[in-house]
């Protein structure tokens, strides 16, 4: 049987594409939802803008997809400074990020994504550079070494993680402002599919963004995503307009049910429930089951699922409740072969 197409991990793994610049929100008042973050960050944009001092160094952290990268750029648009951006994986060495830092001008902001796969070298020049605008540099090997300070402009860093838990806690308490992004509510993602729409230049109906939006995990890369696949059916199979019974159609055929739950977490909860009786199951043994890295199970599917109450982490692994059992009682979903195949 084929495997439906897992839209959601390629939607989260693929990097801004330019269609996704597109849709991205400018500046904070066009930013939906996160009411919050929001909030506090206009506050302290309007406060460091007013002393005339670049903004503290912030992290957002939350899944991916709810607008930590979107956030960043609208700060630096904001607060009418550039932006740098980069990632944690890309700095192999001590001397690329001392090159970026000595590249920063006076309240520049440096973007980090992925904070927490910097590597432990790299991570050490940060810590004198956050607090003191400085880097240290050793000359010479031996004894006979010996460091300089050099002096770095007064930047702004943002760093972006998907996982809060693996940040030092030297990295993290160099920074001022720590915002979580949580889950979007389905009113929040229905505006950002009805904004989306109108850019895209699609007629969408009430009743169709509310059905997208319900099966978007609760995520806007997501929700932008399904409202993109939504109108090629229109466009193809219907009259190019997005009604309720087209975005059905579509979404049904693209194997994502009203709850959202994509293939890899049905396969997940079946896998817990069957194989495991309904665990503890440990991240590790579960992982090697589904054929799955631990890494996309705990930043993907495990946080949705927890916050659905489909699962519940325990320190002995990971148990199905007894929601997950109602669900698959009510659905048709099986789990299939030992190839963990699944079944409508
Ligand atoms: N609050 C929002 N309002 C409208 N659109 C949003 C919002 N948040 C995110 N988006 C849309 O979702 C897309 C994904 O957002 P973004 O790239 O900022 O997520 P991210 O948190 O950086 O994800 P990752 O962790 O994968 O890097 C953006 O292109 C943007 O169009
Ligand atoms: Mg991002």
């Amino acid at each position: 049987m084929d495997k439906k197409e897992d839209l959601i991990e390629k939607d989260l793994k693929t990097e801004s594409l330019d269609s996704e610049t597109d849709l991205r929100p400018q500046k904070m008042v066009y930013f939906i939802g996160q009411q919050n973050v929001k909030n506090n960050l206009s506050i302290y944009i309007k406060a460091a803008l007013k002393r005339n001092e670049p903004m503290d160094h912030i992290l957002l952290y939350g899944p991916p997809g709810l607008g930590k990268t979107t956030l960043a750029n609208i700060i630096a648009r904001e607060m009418g400074v550039n932006i740098k951006m980069t990632s944690g994986p890309v700095i192999e060495r001590a001397g690329d990020l001392a090159a970026i830092l000595t590249n920063l001008k006076e309240k520049d902001i440096l973007f980090i994504d992925e904070i927490h796969r910097l590597n432990r070298a790299v991570e050490e020049i940060l810590y004198p550079a956050l607090e003191d605008f400085a880097l240290d540099i050793l000359i010479g090997k031996g004894p006979s070494a010996r460091s300089i300070r050099i002096g770095l402009s007064m930047f702004t860093l943002i760093g972006a993680t998907t996982r809060t838990g693996l940040i030092t806690s030297p990295l993290r308490s160099r920074f001022g402002v720590i915002s979580r992004i949580g889950y979007y509510n389905e009113d929040d993602l229905r505006q950002i599919i009805t904004r989306s729409a109108a850019i895209l230049g699609v007629e969408i109906e009430e009743a169709a963004s509310n059905e997208i939006a319900k099966r978007s995990r609760g995520t806007p890369r997501i929700a932008n995503r399904l409202l993109k696949r939504v109108r090629d059916y229109a466009q193809i199979e219907g009259k190019g307009i997005i009604n309720n019974e087209i975005a059905f159609f579509a979404l049904k055929n693209m194997g994502i049910d009203d709850q959202g739950l994509c293939e890899i977490d049905k396969r997940l909860l079946l896998t817990i429930m069957n194989k495991f009786k309904g665990g503890p199951v440990g991240l590790g043994t579960l992982a090697a089951s589904l054929n799955e890295d631990k890494e996309t199970i705990c930043d993907v599917h495990e946080p949705y699922l927890l916050q659905k109450g489909f699962l519940t982490r325990t320190p002995q692994g990971r148990k199905a409740t007894e929601i997950a059992y109602r669900y698959f009682e009510q659905s048709k979903y099986k789990l299939i072969g030992d190839d963990n195949s699944t079944l409508f």
